[in-house]
């Protein structure tokens, strides 16, 4: 049904690249990669033989003004932005492609929300980023969703959590992504965390993120001109976490709790914590669930622990 239709992915050997191109290859879609093509996929798939590779820098041609022109040419009936930061990329990219694609789906973030008001979050809550990333995400999304609900360019936004699978470092319970943390939690050594530990981190597996943009594309008629929420079907308090995460390791957590003063004054990657908490996200599936039939395959601990299982078989967890 999809021989026919050819689908390019900018930016499609990182982490979700990984697991989303070989399905796009096996629902029988022709693929084209877009990168410098610097590095490759994480795990090995027969399917990466069927890809068309495309060297562009996009930094380099958006400042010569070629970017979008150059993916139009390629003439894609579908187009995955997994890599656009900043307003003016996506405009140049979209400038280009209006009239010319039947699908854009763009990858923003869940830190489009800035702080929850209601949790958990659903996408039609006013945003209030914050931090550069957040806004520059924000401003994407709102453009994508206009572009498409008044001017019929048929765009739609995915907003991963804390992506996590193999090849990529998950964010530990205390919101960085120091390994330490899980060796002193397969030990049963001590843990400090912020607060109460009742901040809340939201993983998921890169591969339920590709199953989103799958389902995206399959659901056409009810994806275009909106936005979803791709996580786990639940957030983990930081607590929660380091009590799950320590229980896989045959332990009982060690959890030292202290304000936010004080840790900051002694865990040195306190700055990834801060930006993990001050957002801490949790972000509700149900809209995703409803109109494109959304079914994640892992919860955020089965994703964290086969992240963890492969840190351990390369050797960069010591337990
Ligand atoms: N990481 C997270 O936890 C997280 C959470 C929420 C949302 N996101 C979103 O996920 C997206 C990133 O996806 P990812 O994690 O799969 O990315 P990634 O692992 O960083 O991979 C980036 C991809 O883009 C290519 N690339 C990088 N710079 C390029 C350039 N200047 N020109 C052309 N290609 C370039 C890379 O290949 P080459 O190096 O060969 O060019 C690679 O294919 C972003 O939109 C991010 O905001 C990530």
């Amino acid at each position: 049904m999809n021989s026919q239709k050819h689908v390019v992915v900018i930016g499609g050997t990182g982490h979700l690249g990984t697991y989303l191109v070989p399905r796009l290859v096996e629902a029988g879609f022709k693929v084209t990669n877009v990168s410098r093509q610097k590095r490759e996929a994480y795990l090995p798939n027969k399917a990466w033989q069927s890809v068309t590779q495309v060297g562009i820098d996009r930094t380099e041609a958006e400042e010569a003004g070629t970017f979008g022109t150059q993916i139009a040419e390629l003439k894609p009936d579908i187009v995955i932005d997994m890599i656009c930061f900043t307003l003016d990329s996506c405009q140049q990219l979209v400038g280009a492609l209006r009239g010319k694609v039947s699908h854009f789906l763009h990858c923003g973030t869940i830190w489009i929300h800035g702080h929850s008001t209601v949790t958990p979050a659903t996408e039609d809550l006013p945003r209030q980023p914050f931090g550069e990333y957040g806004i520059q995400k924000s401003a994407i999304e709102s453009y994508l969703m206009t572009e498409a609900r008044q001017h019929g360019f048929p765009a739609t936004a995915v907003h991963p959590g804390h992506i996590v699978g193999t090849g990529h470092l998950p964010i530990n319970p205390v919101g960085h992504r120091r390994l330490d943390v899980f060796e002193k939690l397969a030990r049963g050594e001590e843990v400090v965390l912020p607060n109460f530990g009742l901040e809340t981190v939201h993983h998921v597996h890169a591969d339920d993120v590709a199953q989103v943009f799958m389902q995206a594309i399959f659901n056409w008629s009810q994806s275009v001109g909106e936005s979803f929420h791709a996580v786990s079907s639940g957030a983990l308090t930081l607590r929660g976490y380091a009590e799950a995460m320590a229980k896989w390791f045959g332990q009982e957590a060690n959890l030292k709790f202290v304000d936010w003063e004080t840790f900051k004054a002694n865990d040195p990657d306190s700055d990834a914590t801060w930006d993990h908490i001050a957002h801490s996200p949790n972000a509700s599936i149900e809209k995703a669930r409803r109109l494109i039939n959304y079914a994640p395959r892992y919860t955020s601990i089965q994703a964290i622990i086969e992240c963890v299982e492969w840190l351990i078989e390369s050797g960069e967890i010591k337990i």
